[in-house]
């Protein structure tokens, strides 16, 4: 058999709205946008003033980053706007006009999401394409940024864990679970150093008091990663990519 090419960094969520589809398949992902909504309401009632803050434009600005095609997206900024909907209501102000940016990767399928826009949505809708561990929006352009289930992807593999040489060589693996110190902390390095890009960039695009909401998966401080049951599952997943290495050519970029 032929060894076939894939290159990692260009593989965006799958696409469409087929059985295989990210929009299909993503209702894992939908409970974390559920857990969170009650957390983002009591943020926006509590933290955020909205009247200041559209006392000028009587536009409401709002940036989902890390988007992909939806569904999940759609209910996410819909639980926003109805929050900022009654916050505003609280302090008797009229009702705003709503502007979402709907950022990803280049290469996400912006065609199913925008299709799939809700069609009775209270919201104008813009694509964003780009990285948001750079900036994405104009300076000062947006109130409330929120984020889901997408920080967790690293800009890139950290260089030590490809590097035979170093201690923190993951030995051709491509997760950590169970793996060195030194490997975990290459990937909490280069974590911290996403990171650090990625409040640099909102802290410019985000108004003055507005507000930043970053939802992802974390870990009871402590706990070893491989007693977690992701760990047992991303370390069958690793075992299946690694035999799939003998038949093709994985970049990893
Ligand atoms: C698991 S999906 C989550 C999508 C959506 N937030 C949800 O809750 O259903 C993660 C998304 O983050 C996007 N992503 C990963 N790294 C990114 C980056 N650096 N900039 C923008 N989007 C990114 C991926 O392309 C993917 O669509």
């Amino acid at each position: 058999m032929g060894k076939v090419e894939i290159v990692l960094n260009s593989l965006p969520m799958s696409g469409g709205d087929g059985p295989n589809s990210y929009s299909k398949n993503s209702h894992l992902q939908r409970r974390t946008t559920s857990l969170l909504k009650e957390t983002i309401d009591k943020l926006i009632l509590e933290k955020l003033n909205a009247k200041t803050l559209i006392s000028d434009s009587n536009t409401f600005h709002i940036a989902d980053l890390g988007c992909a095609t939806g569904p999940n997206t759609f209910f996410l900024v819909d639980d926003i706007i109805k929050s900022v909907e009654t916050s505003l209501r609280k302090s008797n102000s009229s009702k705003p006009e709503f502007l979402v940016f709907f950022n990803d990767l280049p290469h996400n399928d912006f065609n199913t999401l925008f299709t799939s826009l809700p069609q009775h949505r209270s919201y104008f809708a813009v694509g964003v394409p780009g990285s948001f561990y750079d900036r994405v929006l104009p300076q000062s352009s947006v109130h409330m940024v929120v984020t889901v289930g997408a920080t967790h992807w690293l800009s890139s593999v950290p260089k030590e864990v490809l590097d035979k040489t170093s201690k923190a060589w993951n030995k051709g693996k491509v997760h950590y679970s169970n793996a060195a110190e030194e490997v975990v902390k290459a990937y909490r390095d280069q974590f911290g150093r996403d990171m650090e890009k990625f409040l640099e960039a909102r802290a410019k695009e985000i108004v003055s008091g507005g507000l930043l909401v970053v939802g992802m998966c974390g870990i009871p401080k402590g706990m070893p990663f491989s007693n977690l049951a992701d760990s047992i599952m991303y370390k069958s997943m690793a075992d299946v990519l690694t035999q799939m290495q003998s038949q093709v050519v994985l970049h990893i970029l």
